[in-house]
C-alpha cells in the first residue's frame, strides 16, 4: 500500500462507518489569534467537541495537513517531521470507547494488515486527585480486541525498572496517556476540553533497540521509550472533560478524538524505522541524491543533513500552498527558516545548484492527486522557492566567512553579531545559533533573546510565545467582531459598490481588520455612511443562523464570501451565515463562513472605523472596534 492508498483506505473505512468525510482546513487558521499554524486535526473541531452541532452530523473523518513549529529542532532523527498529514475520526457525543478500540484494532490489523504481535497499547493509569478513574474499561476492550487475533493481552503498570516483561497493554500517569492542546491538565486554561487517552506502537523489533544509541540511556526499553524500537501511530483522545475553575467538569457530550500520523503509519506498514523512506519521499529523496551524487543512508554523516532538506522543503511547499509567504514575520518567517536552512544543508551535501524548486516540484507531483490545489499552484509555489534560495545563496557564502571571522576572533558569537549576519545576510538567528553549536560552542542565549526581542518584527512572530497546540479562539469579544466582520463587508458593497471583495480577514480580541477591493481613499462621508449602515442593523437586533446549502443555492440567494473557506466547505455543500428575517427574505447579509457567530445583532453594541487606508494597489484594509454604547 503506497502512503496515498493507506489514506484513502483510512477514509474509506470510517466512511463505511458513517462519518462524513471533510477535507483538509488551511495550515493558517483564520480568526484565531492565538496560534500560527494548525497543528493537530482537532483545532478546526474545538467548537463542535464543544458541544456545538456540526453541520454533518456526530461522525467526522479526514486527513488533515498540519505544521508543528515547535518542532523545527527534532527533525534529523527517523521520526519526526514538522509538516506531516494527521488522520483524524471524531465522535461528536455518538459512540465511545468501544466502538474506537474495536474500529482501531481492525483498521490496522485487518484493513491494513499489520501484524497484532508486533501492536502494543498505553492506557490511563487515573488520577485519583483529580476525580478521574483509571482507564480499565479501554484495557477490557483492547483486551478482547487482542482475543480476537489470539493475544493473550496483559495489562501491567509501567515498568519503571524491569523492562517490559509480558506486558502487551501498560498504564501510564497523565504526563503520558493525557491530551489536551495545552498538554498535561495543571497546563490547561479554563474552557480547554481534554481527556485520557490510549496511544498504540508499532514494534520494529527488539533488534531494533540501539538504533539510536545516542538517546537510549542504557535502560530497559519501552513503548515510550526514544530508542527507536517502537513508533506511536495513534492516539485515540477520549474527550469528554473539561477544565473548569476549580478542576475538572464532564463536557455537555462524551466525544473523541483520534489523530494518527500518516508518515508514521506508512512507516509501519514499510516495517521501516525511517519514517524519510516511505514512498511519499521517494520523488523528493531521488532529486537530492542526484543533485549530491549521494545515495541516503549510505552515508551516516549525511543522513540527518538529507532529512532536513526533505522535511523542510515539503513542509515550505505545503506552507506557500496555503498562501504563507517567505517573510520576516509571523508564520512568513518560518516558511523563510524553513528554505534558508534547507539551502544551507544542501550547501553541506556539496550541492552547488539550486535545489528548492526542483525538490519542491517533486513533492507538489507525490501529492498531485490528493492535494489539487497544490498542482495548481505549482507555478506560484516553484517562483517562491527559487526567489527566496536565490536571495539567500547571494550571501549564504560571505556570510559563513564573516560568521568564520566572528568566531576566531572571540570563540564567540555575540547577540549583536547575530543580528548583522541576519540583517546583512539574511541569516536566521535559529540558523547562527546552530552554526555555532555545530562549532561546539555554546551561544550566549541572553544576549541573542536580548537582540531578538529588540528587533520588533521579529520578536511579533515567535510562536513559542503563542500557545503551542493553539486555542481557537471563540472568546465572546471575537465572536461578536467576526459577526460585526460580516456586516462591515455588506456596508462596503451596499455604499461603495459590488466590485468590493474580501481580501483578507484578520480578528484579534480587540479589533477586526478587514481588506478588500477597491481603488481609492474611503472619503469621510463615505466612512460615516459604511459605520451607519452597520450601526443601523445592530440597532435592529437581527437574528443570526446558518443554513447548509449547495453552491448554486447559496449563489442565488446572494452568499458572499470565500467559497473555499475551510469550516464552511463541507464535501459538496456549504455553510451559509445569515443576518435577518430568512423566511421573509429581508435579510441583510448572507455569507459564506464557518462560525461561530453571535445570536442577534443586538449583542455587537455598537460599531467603529479606527482606521482606512492602502495596503497595495487597488486593495484597502479597515481596521474596527465594537464600543459599548450606554
Ligand atoms: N488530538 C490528538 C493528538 O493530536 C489526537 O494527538
Amino acid at each position: 500500500m503506497t502512503t496515498h492508498e493507506l489514506r484513502q483506505a483510512y477514509l474509506r473505512f470510517f466512511e463505511e462507518r458513517g462519518h462524513a468525510i471533510v477535507p483538509s482546513a488551511s495550515l493558517v487558521p483564520d480568526n484565531d489569534p492565538t496560534t500560527l499554524f494548525t497543528g493537530s486535526g482537532m483545532q478546526p473541531m474545538v467548537p463542535y467537541l464543544l458541544g456545538e452541532p456540526h453541520p454533518l452530523g456526530t461522525r467526522i473523518a479526514d486527513s488533515q495537513k498540519c505544521f508543528r513549529s515547535q518542532d523545527i529542532e527534532e527533525v534529523g532523527d527517523n521520526r519526526h517531521t514538522t509538516f506531516f498529514e494527521m488522520l483524524g475520526n471524531w465522535s461528536l457525543g455518538d459512540y465511545f470507547k468501544r466502538e474506537q478500540i474495536s474500529w482501531m484494532f481492525a483498521f490496522l490489523t485487518e484493513r491494513v494488515g499489520l501484524d497484532p504481535a508486533r501492536l502494543y497499547v498505553t492506557v490511563f493509569r487515573g488520577s485519583p486527585a483529580r476525580g478521574i478513574p483509571r482507564d480499565e474499561e479501554s484495557v477490557g476492550y483492547w483486551q478482547a480486541a487482542f482475543a480476537t487475533a489470539s493475544i493473550d493481552a496483559k495489562a501491567v503498570d509501567f515498568p519503571e525498572r524491569d523492562g517490559m516483561g509480558e506486558g502487551r497493554i501498560f498504564y501510564y500517569d497523565e504526563r503520558k496517556n493525557w491530551w489536551s492542546r495545552a498538554g498535561v491538565p495543571e497546563n490547561m486554561p479554563v474552557g480547554e476540553p481534554g481527556g485520557p487517552d490510549t496511544e498504540m506502537f508499532w514494534d520494529f523489533g527488539p533488534e531494533r533497540e540501539l538504533h539510536q544509541a545516542s538517546v537510549w540511556k542504557d535502560e530497559p526499553c519501552h513503548v515510550n521509550c526514544d530508542c527507536g524500537r517502537f513508533l506511536e501511530i495513534g492516539n485515540n483522545v477520549f474527550m469528554e472533560y473539561v477544565r473548569a475553575s476549580d478542576g475538572f467538569a464532564k463536557l455537555p457530550q462524551q466525544n473523541v478524538d483520534f489523530g494518527g500520523g500518516l508518515e508514521r503509519l506508512a512507516a509501519a506498514l514499510a516495517d521501516d524505522p525511517d519514517v524519510f523512506c516511505i514512498d511519499a519521499f521517494d520523488g523528493p529523496r531521488a532529486v537530492v541524491e542526484s543533485l549530491s551524487r549521494l545515495k541516503y543512508g549510505k552515508h551516516a554523516e549525511h543522513t540527518r543533513t538529507f532529512r532536513i532538506i526533505l522535511d523542510h522543503l515539503r513542509a515550505a511547499v505545503f506552507l506557500i500552498g496555503d498562501g504563507v509567504f517567505p517573510s520576516n514575520k509571523d508564520q512568513g518567517y518560518f516558511v523563510r527558516r524553513l528554505i534558508r536552512r534547507a539551502v544551507r544543508c544542501a550547501a553541506k551535501l556539496g550541492i552547488q545548484e539550486p535545489v528548492g524548486a526542483s525538490v519542491g516540484e517533486a513533492v507538489v507531483e507525490t501529492y498531485a492527486v490528493a492535494y489539487p490545489s497544490l498542482s495548481e499552484g505549482r507555478a506560484r509555489i516553484a517562483a517562491e522557492l527559487s526567489q527566496e534560495e536565490e536571495k539567500f545563496r547571494r550571501s549564504l557564502e560571505k556570510g559563513e566567512r564573516e560568521f568564520e571571522k566572528m568566531l576566531a576572533v572571540s570563540e564567540r558569537v555575540t547577540g549583536e553579531q547575530a543580528f548583522v549576519l541576519y540583517t546583512t545576510y539574511g541569516f536566521p538567528l535559529e540558523l547562527t545559533e546552530e552554526m555555532v553549536q555545530e562549532k561546539g560552542y555554546a551561544i550566549d542565549k541572553e544576549a541573542f533573546q536580548a537582540e531578538f526581542r529588540k528587533h520588533q518584527e521579529l520578536s511579533r512572530s515567535g510562536s513559542e510565545q503563542k500557545f503551542a497546540g493553539g486555542l481557537a479562539d471563540h472568546s465572546a469579544e471575537t465572536t461578536r467582531l467576526h459577526t460585526a466582520t460580516h456586516l462591515l463587508n455588506q456596508a462596503l458593497r451596499a455604499v461603495l459598490g459590488p466590485h468590493v471583495f474580501q481580501r483578507g480577514s484578520n480578528i484579534t480580541r480587540e479589533r477586526l481588520r478587514f481588506d478588500f477591493s477597491h481603488p481609492e481613499k474611503l472619503t469621510s462621508e463615505q466612512l460615516a455612511a459604511v459605520e451607519d449602515w452597520v450601526n443601523d442593523i445592530i440597532r435592529r437586533d437581527l437574528p443570526v443562523h446558518y443554513e447548509i446549502l449547495g453552491l448554486d443555492e447559496a449563489k442565488a440567494r446572494g452568499a458572499i464570501g470565500v467559497f473555499d473557506d475551510k469550516y464552511a466547505q463541507l464535501g459538496d455543500k456549504i455553510k451559509v451565515y445569515f443576518v435577518g428575517d430568512v423566511a421573509a427574505g429581508t435579510y441583510a447579509s448572507s455569507e459564506v463562513c464557518g462560525g461561530p457567530h453571535v445570536e442577534r445583532t443586538g449583542e455587537l453594541g455598537g460599531f467603529k472605523i479606527a482606521k482606512e487606508e492602502a495596503v497595495a494597489a487597488g486593495i484597502r484594509r479597515i481596521k474596527a472596534v465594537l464600543v459599548s454604547i450606554a
